[in-house]
């Protein structure tokens, strides 16, 4: 099996606990990032890596996201009406970067059910995942580079990075033999362990390419952490059948799904933000509270 890569699965019916209380009655997902909605850079990433249909993975509460990648006639007119062609094309570009198809998950019953929710529609080919609290700014969209590692290595294979050890109970956390610069066999993986118990520092990081047997393996993978029926579980079993690599990328990777995550990527982006950066990397210099 060596197909192209053409579908990306994006999670996104999580509660976004970790960002209450502005993730009450709004999506994690529409947080802004200087002017772009999270959701909107993973999705960019996705589509500069070649992917040509999205499947997101929604739930109640989460209708700002299909708006947000649909025409939105009244703004459209509005803005040609008053003659702002860069903002109506900027607008209508969203609503034409890709295919969107829609899921909605019931019951928030962890990552790896949600991706199992995809099954008919991902059908036989492999596949991406990409988890928008992930936000990775690098020269080559690491998703761009993972299909570069799938074309020497063609199976499973999930983004990498190495962490402090201290922050492994937040994770994934692989098993691997360096096989390559960058690539890890992985022997086995584990789900959040403690700092004590984490077999390595090697940290899965929200972006995947999964063979379609994931599926198989998603059905019988029972509810493991926090009782939910966890991705790494599935990928476990997974591995019994076939081997999984693991990659570390080249990039920077924010957690934006977290409060001090989310400020970070704020600082950074809006620092390297062309219209405004100079002026706000005064404004933080001359900064004294
Ligand atoms: C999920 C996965 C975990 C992975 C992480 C990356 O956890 O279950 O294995 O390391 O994403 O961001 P979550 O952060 O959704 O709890």
């Amino acid at each position: 099996m060596k197909k192209e890569i053409t579908k990306a699965v994006f999670p996104a019916a999580g509660l976004g606990t970790r960002f209450l209380p502005a993730t009450k009655a709004s999506p994690k997902e529409m947080l802004p990032l200087v002017d772009k909605p999270l959701i909107q850079y993973v999705v960019e990433e996705a589509v500069s890596s070649g992917i040509g249909e999205v499947v997101l993975v929604t739930g109640r509460g989460k209708r700002a996201i299909e708006d947000h990648f649909d025409v939105a006639f009244e703004l459209e007119e509005e803005l040609k009406a008053k003659g702002k062609h860069k903002m109506l094309s900027e607008v209508q570009r969203i609503a034409d970067m890709v295919t969107f198809c829609y899921i909605r998950q019931k019951k928030a019953l962890g990552l790896g059910h949600a991706v199992l929710t995809t099954k008919r529609v991902v059908g036989n080919d492999p596949f991406a995942v990409l988890l928008g609290d992930d936000i990775i700014d690098g020269k080559v969209p690491a998703l761009r580079q993972m299909m570069d590692v799938y074309k020497r290595y063609p199976a499973t294979i999930l983004a990498i990075q190495k962490v402090p050890r201290s922050q492994t109970q937040h994770y994934g956390i692989i098993d691997g033999k360096k096989i390559e610069k960058g690539v890890y066999l992985v022997k086995d993986m584990v789900e959040k362990p403690a700092p004590d118990e984490a077999p390595s520092n090697l940290a899965i990081i929200g972006r995947y390419i999964l063979t379609p047997e994931i599926f198989d393996a998603l059905e019988r993978t029972r509810p493991g952490k926090g009782g939910e029926i966890q991705l790494t579980d599935g990928l476990r079993i997974l591995m019994e059948d076939q081997p999984i690599y693991a990659y570390e990328f080249q990039g920077t990777r924010y957690d934006a799904g977290d409060k001090l995550g989310f400020l970070k990527a704020t600082v950074e982006f809006g620092l390297k933000n062309p219209e405004f950066g100079g002026e706000f990397r005064e404004y933080l210099r001359k900064l004294k509270v």
